[in-house]
C-alpha cells in the first residue's frame, strides 16, 4: 500500500514532528509562527505508533537556531526536528530544555515583580524531569504542574 502523507511534504524547511496534541498551539506561539510569512502547515490528532496521537508542523524555507527550537522542549520534550533540503531529510535533531528560560512562562508567585510590571520573566532550570525553574527576580520555584504560559 502506498504511504500517503496527511500533511504534504515540503521542498525546503523544518518539520517538527512528535508534538503532543495539547502542545500544538503553544509551539506555534513559542516560535511566533503567527507572524511567519512562509508557508506553515500543520496537522493535529494524527495517529502515532509511539504516542497514540500527535501533532506535526511544517515550516517551508525556514531554519531555526537550536536556541529558538529548544524553547519548545518545555511543552514538547520529545519533539523530533527534521531539516529538509530539496525534499530530503538532511538532518534529524531532538530538543533539549535550555538552562535559562526568558518569557514563555509566568512566575508562580503572584507577588513577583514579573507579574506586576512589564518585566520579561526569567528562570534558571533546576530540574528537567519533572521541570522545576527558579525565578531570577523573586527566587521562588515554579514546578511543572504549576507552569502557566503567556
Ligand atoms: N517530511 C516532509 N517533507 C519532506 C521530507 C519529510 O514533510 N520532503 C516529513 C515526513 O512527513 C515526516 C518527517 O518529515 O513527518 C520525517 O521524515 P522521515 O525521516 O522520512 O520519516 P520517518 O522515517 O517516519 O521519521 P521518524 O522515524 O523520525 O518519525
Amino acid at each position: 500500500m502506498q504511504k500517503h502523507l496527511k500533511v504534504s511534504a515540503i521542498k525546503d524547511g523544518t518539520v517538527i514532528d512528535h508534538i503532543p496534541t495539547k502542545a500544538l498551539f503553544k509551539v506555534i506561539k513559542i516560535l511566533n509562527l503567527e507572524n511567519c510569512s512562509q508557508m506553515v502547515t500543520f496537522g493535529n490528532n494524527l495517529d502515532s505508533k509511539a504516542m497514540g496521537t500527535k501533532a506535526i508542523i511544517k515550516i517551508a524555507n525556514r531554519y531555526f537556531a537550536d536556541e529558538e527550537l529548544n524553547k519548545i522542549a518545555l511543552v514538547a520534550p520529545h519533539a523530533k526536528l527534521n531539516i529538509i533540503r530539496n525534499y530530503e531529510v538532511i538532518e534529524k535533531k531532538v530538543v533539549e530544555i535550555p538552562k535559562e528560560i526568558k518569557g514563555i512562562v509566568r512566575c508562580f508567585n503572584p507577588k513577583c515583580i514579573s507579574n506586576g510590571e512589564q518585566v520579561t520573566t526569567r528562570f534558571e532550570i533546576l530540574s528537567v524531569k519533572p521541570i522545576a525553574m527558579k525565578c531570577y527576580y523573586c527566587e521562588k520555584i515554579t514546578n511543572e504542574n504549576e507552569m502557566m504560559f503567556f
